[in-house]
C-alpha cells in the first residue's frame, strides 16, 4: 500500500494535538489500552468536562519532549484501508523551527493548521514558506475551531482567502482548505452536518486522495558511509543507496575514477540490484580510494562535485548568521567548513553564495533532497544554526595550492625556534598592547623573531575599511587570524593584540595554526576597571552616546572559557603580566 509522509504544523494553541488525536481515534487507530488511559486522563486532568481530551493523548510526547529525554520530531507511523501514513509531530514553538524543517525535509504534503479566530498568523507565514522551500507542494489548511465562530461560512472563506494571498507567493502546486473542528470531530475524518456549506474533502479523505509527483528518475547514487576492511581479503564500501537501482555491473563513477560494481553484498548473500533506501556493501571492480562521504554514481550521470554554491538558507538561531563567519556545514555524510556572505537573524529565509572549505559531492536540492540539502552547524557547540537548500554551484574555482621548497621546517632550522601565535584578548583599554609589547621587548632581547599585530594600527592600513560593527569585527579577525597565520608560516613568534570579542573567530584563529602554536591570553579587566582607566577617553564617549557599538557598552565581549593564560591585571602590573605570558612560552619551548 503506497506511503504518504507529510507534517503537522501550525501555532502552539492551533490544537495540533487534538486533531491528531482525533485523527487517529476516529480512524479506530487506537490501542485499547491508549483509550483507557486516555479516558481516566480525560476525566482527570482533562479540559473537555470529562468527555475525551485528544489533546492529552499526543501531550505525553510532548511532555517527553520538553524534559529533552526522546526526540525532537515525533514521527508517528498510522494506516487506513486505503494507504500508510507517517506524520512527522513538530512542535509549533518558534524556537523549534528546526524541528519543523527537519519534519519538512522529508515530507511530501503539509498539514498546516490554523486557529479560524486569528487567521494567517506570522508563524503560518513561516511554515508555508519553510514547506515550499523544503519541496512541500501539496498543502492542506486545516482551519479549526470554527465550532467557536458557529460554523461561520463567511469566516472560512475569508481565513482561505489571506491563505491563497499567501500561497500566490510560494511553489505549491495545490492547496485544500478544509473547515474544521478538531475537539468536535468536524471535517476530520467523516463529513459533518454542520458545515452543509461545504462540498470538499474531509481531511483524512484528502491525505488517502493526495498525489505527490514521484521524484523525477534519477540515476543510481550510493552513498559511502565507510569503508568495509575486515581482513586483507575484502574491501567493501558500506552504505545506503539514495537513488535509482544501483546495479552489479553497473559502470560508476568514484570522484575521478570510473570503474564497476563487481558486487552487491548484504548479510543474506550477494544482490544483483539494490534499490533506493536500501543499505548493501559494495566491492567495485578496481581499488578506487574512497572514503566516508563519497558518492558512487552512474558513470554517464555522475553527481556534481563543487565548494561554492548559490543555496536557500534558513537562519534557525538568535545569534545571527554573520558573514565571514566560519560555520561548519553537514552534507551527506561529509562535515566541511562553511562560510556565507550575507546576514540572516533567527527565522529568516534568504539566497546567498555559499563556501564550503572543500569540495562535496552534490546535487541541485530540486533533484535530490540528500544531496542537495544541508545543515550549518555552530563551530564550538556543534549545535545546528541554519539549514540550506542547494540551488547550483558556482563556477569551480581554478585555484590550486602551489607546493613550495623553502617551507616553515626550513625557516624553524634557520631561526633556531618555534614559532606560534601568542593571542591576547581583552576589553578595550585592558592592557593588551602595554603587555604585548613587554613581552615582544623581553623576546626580540632574546634574539628571537617576532612580529607584533595591534588592533588600532592594523585598522590605520590593511583593516582600513571596516569598522566596529559585529560582522566587521568578524572580518576584522578573519584577517588578523590569516595573517599570524602566514606570519607562522614565516617561522615568527606573532603576538596579536586585539579586543576580539567573538569566541568563534578566535577559534578559527587557534585551528589555522598548528597544534603547539597557538597560545591564548585573556587579559582579564574587569568593564568597571577599564572604564575607570579609560586611557583614551573612549568609554566617556561611549556614555556620552557619541560612540556606538562599544565593547562593553553596546556590544558584546565572549570571553574565553578556556585560556591558555589568563592575566588579572587587578592584580598583577604590567611587567608581572608579561613575565607569566614569558614562562608559558617556555613551557610551550618557543622561548
Ligand atoms: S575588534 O573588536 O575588532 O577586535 P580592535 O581590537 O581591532 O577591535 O580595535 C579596538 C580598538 O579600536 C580599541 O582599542 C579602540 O581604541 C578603538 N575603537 C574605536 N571604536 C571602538 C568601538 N566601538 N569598540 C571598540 N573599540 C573601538
Amino acid at each position: 500500500m503506497e506511503l504518504l509522509r507529510f507534517i503537522t504544523c501550525g501555532s502552539v494553541d492551533d490544537g495540533k494535538s487534538t486533531l491528531i488525536g482525533r485523527l487517529l481515534y476516529e480512524s479506530k487507530l487506537l490501542y485499547a489500552d491508549h483509550l483507557a488511559a486516555l479516558e481516566a486522563d480525560s476525566r482527570r486532568v482533562g479540559t473537555r468536562g470529562g468527555e475525551l481530551d485528544f489533546a492529552l493523548l499526543v501531550d505525553g510526547l510532548a511532555a517527553e519532549r520538553e524534559q529533552g529525554i526522546t526526540i525532537d520530531v515525533a514521527y508517528r507511523f498510522f494506516a487506513t484501508e486505503a494507504r500508510r501514513f507517517i506524520v512527522a509531530d513538530t512542535p509549533g514553538h518558534e524556537q523549534y523551527t528546526r524541528n519543523m524543517v527537519t519534519g519538512a525535509s522529508t515530507a511530501d504534503a503539509a498539514v498546516l493548521l490554523l486557529d479560524a479566530r486569528k487567521g494567517v498568523l506570522a508563524q503560518t507565514r513561516l511554515h508555508a514558506r519553510i514547506a515550499s522551500l523544503l519541496g512541500i507542494r501539496h498543502v492542506v489548511v486545516a482551519v479549526n475551531k470554527l465550532d467557536l465562530l458557529g460554523y461561520s461560512q463567511a469566516v472560512f472563506d475569508e481565513v482561505c482567502g489571506e491563505f491563497a494571498e499567501l500561497a500566490a507567493g510560494l511553489d505549491f502546486t495545490e492547496v485544500t482548505c478544509v473547515p474544521m473542528s478538531a475537539t468536535e470531530g468536524v471535517n476530520v475524518v467523516g463529513r459533518s452536518e454542520l458545515t452543509p456549506w461545504y462540498d470538499g474533502p474531509t481531511l483524512l479523505q484528502w491525505l488517502e486522495s493526495v498525489r505527490p509527483a514521484p521524484r523525477r528518475d534519477v540515476s543510481s547514487r550510493f552513498l559511502v558511509q565507510w569503508v568495509n576492511r575486515p581482513d586483507a581479503t575484502f574491501r567493501g564500501l558500506s552504505g545506503r543507496v539514495l537513488a535509482g537501482n544501483l546495479k552489479r555491473d553497473e559502470t560508476v563513477r568514484l570522484g575521478n575514477r570510473t570503474t564497476r560494481v563487481a558486487r552487491i553484498v548484504t548479510m543474506d548473500g550477494d544482490l544483483d540490484e539494490a534499490p533506493t533506501g536500501k543499505s548493501v556493501t559494495v566491492v567495485l571492480a578496481d581499488d578506487v580510494d574512497a572514503s566516508r562521504g563519497d558518492v558512487l554514481g552512474a558513470a554517464d550521470d555522475p553527481p556534481g562535485i563543487a565548494d561554492s554554491f548559490q543555496a536557500k538558507l534558513v537562519w534557525l538561531n538568535e545569534t545571527g548568521l554573520l558573514p565571514g563567519r566560519q560555520y561548519l556545514v553537514k552534507i551527506g555524510a561529509r562535515t566541511v567548513g562553511f562560510t556565507a556572505t550575507k546576514a540572516l537573524g533567527l527565522n529568516e529565509i534568504g539566497v546567498d553564495n555559499v563556501h564550503f572549505d572543500a569540495p562535496v559531492p552534490f546535487e541541485s536540492y530540486r533533484t535530490s533532497r540528500d544531496l542537495g540539502s544541508f545543515i550549518v552547524l555552530d563551530r564550538l557547540s556543534n549545535a545546528t544554526v541554519g539549514a540550506g537548500m542547494i540551488d547550483f554551484a558556482l563556477s569551480p574555482s581554478n585555484v590550486r595550492w602551489q607546493t613550495l621548497t623553502v617551507d616553515k621546517r626550513a625557516r624553524i632550522a634557520r631561526n633556531g625556534h618555534r614559532p606560534c601565535v601568542v593571542w591576547l584578548t581583552g576589553l578595550s583599554g585592558a592592557g593588551k598592547s602595554t603587555i604585548a609589547d613587554l613581552v615582544e621587548k623581553a623576546l626580540h632581547a632574546e634574539g628571537r623573531h617576532t612580529f607584533l599585530l595591534d588592533g588600532d594600527n592594523v585598522r590605520h592600513g590593511l583593516n582600513s575599511d571596516l569598522g566596529f560593527t559585529d560582522a566587521d569585527r568578524v572580518e576584522n579577525i578573519r584577517r588578523i587570524a590569516e595573517v599570524a597565520a602566514l606570519m607562522v608560516d614565516a617561522g615568527l613568534i606573532v603576538l596579536v593584540s586585539f579586543i576580539s570579542p567573538f569566541r568563534a573567530e578566535r577559534a578559527l584563529a587557534r585551528d589555522l595554526v598548528g597544534e603547539n602554536e597557538f597560545c591564548e591570553v585573556f587579559v582579564d579587566t574587569p568593564l568597571a576597571v577599564a572604564e575607570r582607566r579609560d586611557p583614551k577617553g573612549l568609554y566617556r564617549k561611549a556614555r556620552r552616546g557619541e560612540l556606538a557599538n562599544f565593547t562593553g557598552i553596546d556590544s558584546p565581549y565572549e570571553p574565553p572559557l578556556e585560556p591558555e593564560v589568563r592575566l588579572d591585571t587587578t592584580a598583577l602590573e604590567p611587567q608581572a603580566a608579561a613575565e607569566v605570558v614569558l614562562q608559558r612560552l617556555r613551557a610551550l619551548g618557543v622561548c
